[in-house]
């Protein structure tokens, strides 16, 4: 296998490491890119509960802690505990104290990239990944994270979701969800033109909600 930190992946995460963390009333900047807002919150409510709305008592990893927005929306379906990875040290400082003060159950926080997690197999019953990848290799990330991270530390029937800008997903996505997961699916989610903040810098207000369980095997 490809070392999943190459160059590119260490020089990105160095330049990532680089910019200052701020949150302000729209949400997290990093230097002088947006990549949280809280207008994204109900699009966040929506992966947290088609990921564990029916399973109450979940172990949860998310992969890009950010605002901690898919976080709190976990508060409401009690799950049992939240592990949240996160290179960026100042991000989990602005961050972490708020999710810990408000999720009721355990909390931790890996600050490394998910590229270097080791975690036990068959630990997880649900997983958010929402990562900011160095350009021109999200899909090549995607795939490594799905085999070499996802698809070990789920549980039997665990389930995995993903941030989906467009309603679209790519070819490569596809080949991904139809490879290792027995039934997947995807659902429209669209944040209302008039809740878009002023700094809004996504390509558009429309997304998809994926959601894939993993099979028996
Ligand atoms: C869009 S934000 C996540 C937002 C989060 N889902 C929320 O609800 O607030 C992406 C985050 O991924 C983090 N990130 C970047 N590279 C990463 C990596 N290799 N592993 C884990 N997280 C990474 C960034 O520092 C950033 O905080």
């Amino acid at each position: 296998m490809a070392p999943l930190l190459d160059e590119i992946h260490l020089h990105h995460l160095h330049q990532l490491r680089c910019r200052p963390a701020a949150i302000d009333q729209d949400g997290l900047r990093l230097g002088d890119t947006y990549v949280m807002f809280f207008a994204e919150s109900e699009l966040m409510a929506e992966h947290a509960y088609r990921l564990i709305g029916d399973r109450p008592g979940a172990d949860v990893l998310e992969v890009g802690l950010g605002l901690g927005v898919f976080a709190q929306q976990l508060a409401p379906l009690r799950p049992a505990s939240y592990t949240a990875v996160e290179p960026h040290p100042a991000v989990v400082d602005l961050v972490a104290p708020r999710i810990t003060a408000q999720l009721p159950c355990p909390v931790s926080v890996v600050v490394d990239p998910w590229q270097v997690l080791d975690l036990a197999p068959g630990s997880v019953d649900a997983i958010m990944y929402d990562t900011w990848p160095p350009d021109g290799h999200a899909d090549a990330d995607f795939a490594a994270f799905v085999e070499h991270v996802a698809l070990p530390a789920l549980r039997p029937s665990g389930r995995f979701s993903f941030f989906h800008s467009g309603i679209e997903l790519s070819e490569a996505r596809v080949r991904v969800l139809d490879e290792h997961f027995p039934g997947w699916t995807t659902t429209r989610f669209t944040v209302p033109p008039g809740q878009l903040p002023a700094g809004w810098t996504k390509p558009t207000g429309d997304f998809l909600v994926p959601l894939a369980q993993k099979g028996h095997r």
